[in-house]
């Protein structure tokens, strides 16, 4: 079975209530390829517009991140019992401005990323090694150290099937934002040793159809030559899905993916 090629936009920290209305309307008003998976991200606080705006059911709405508990006395959180509610199935887990600015260590992306995983949300999980590291030779330690993390949970909960909720976004810190893109050889290997990782130490046929997408200034003028690598499976766009250029992404995964 081939992978559906997957493309989520994250909005990060940006927005007005005039821009998401009039940005999510522009992407729902596309006609998306039957054969993309595509979702948008906006803030918390532009969760329920974006999705009340949205009337594509190919354009999912995503949170950017979800808390461990239900409910209760957890300030400036959010449950995924919340975002379900608000129709929301897709959440980001992990992404590195979280880890690294914010602090968030590996065990606690995990625990988020299992507990929206046994509600049934589709989990986008980042990973991403720093220069410093990558320059210290250190790229695939520091990336399966945190799949490990998450795999360390799964197991824990025993249930192997949560993976397949599982799209692993490998996202290198020095490409985020930078506009210095990983090469496509540089993206390839990662994800190739990633989806080596999985086959290894989960199973060979959760690696055949796990997606393994790409973030770090991905645009319009890179994502044709890195969607051409085998092991990478889409994109998680940050700064271009602000504008239109997100919706001739989306295209060009599909045109390059064939689907
Ligand atoms: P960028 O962000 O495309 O602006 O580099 C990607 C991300 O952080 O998900």
């Amino acid at each position: 079975m081939p992978r559906v090629p997957f493309i989520g936009g994250n909005f990060k920290c940006n927005g007005s209530t005039d821009f998401i209305k009039a940005h999510v309307a522009k992407l729902a008003a596309h006609s998306i390829p039957a054969g993309v998976e595509v979702c948008i991200a906006p803030s918390m606080v532009h969760l329920h517009l974006a999705a009340t705006v949205n009337t594509n059911k190919s354009l999912h709405v995503a949170a950017q991140n979800v808390y461990i508990q239900p409910s209760g006395a957890w300030t400036g959180e959010t449950s995924v019992e919340m975002l379900k509610d608000m129709g929301v199935t897709y959440t980001l887990v992990g992404h590195s401005e979280r880890r690294r600015i914010i602090g968030e260590c590996n065990t606690l992306s995990a625990e988020k990323a299992l507990r929206a995983l046994q509600h049934g949300m589709t989990v986008l999980f980042c990973t991403g090694e720093t220069l410093q590291e990558r320059e210290a030779g250190k790229t695939m330690q520091v990336n399966i150290e945190q799949l490990q993390a998450l795999k360390n949970q799964i197991d824990k909960a025993g249930d192997k099937g949560l993976w397949k909720g599982v799209v692993i976004a490998y996202e290198p810190v020095w490409s985020i934002g930078t506009g210095v893109t990983a090469t496509p050889e540089q993206a390839q290997e990662v994800h190739a040793s990633l989806r080596a990782w999985v086959a290894e130490h989960v199973c060979k046929d959760l690696a055949a159809s796990i997606r393994i997408i790409y973030g770090g200034s991905a645009n319009i003028k890179n994502c044709g030559a890195l969607g051409k690598c085998p092991d990478i499976d889409g994109f998680l766009v940050g700064g271009a899905s602000l504008k239109d250029e997100f919706l001739a992404m989306v295209d060009s995964l599909a045109a390059t993916k064939g689907v």
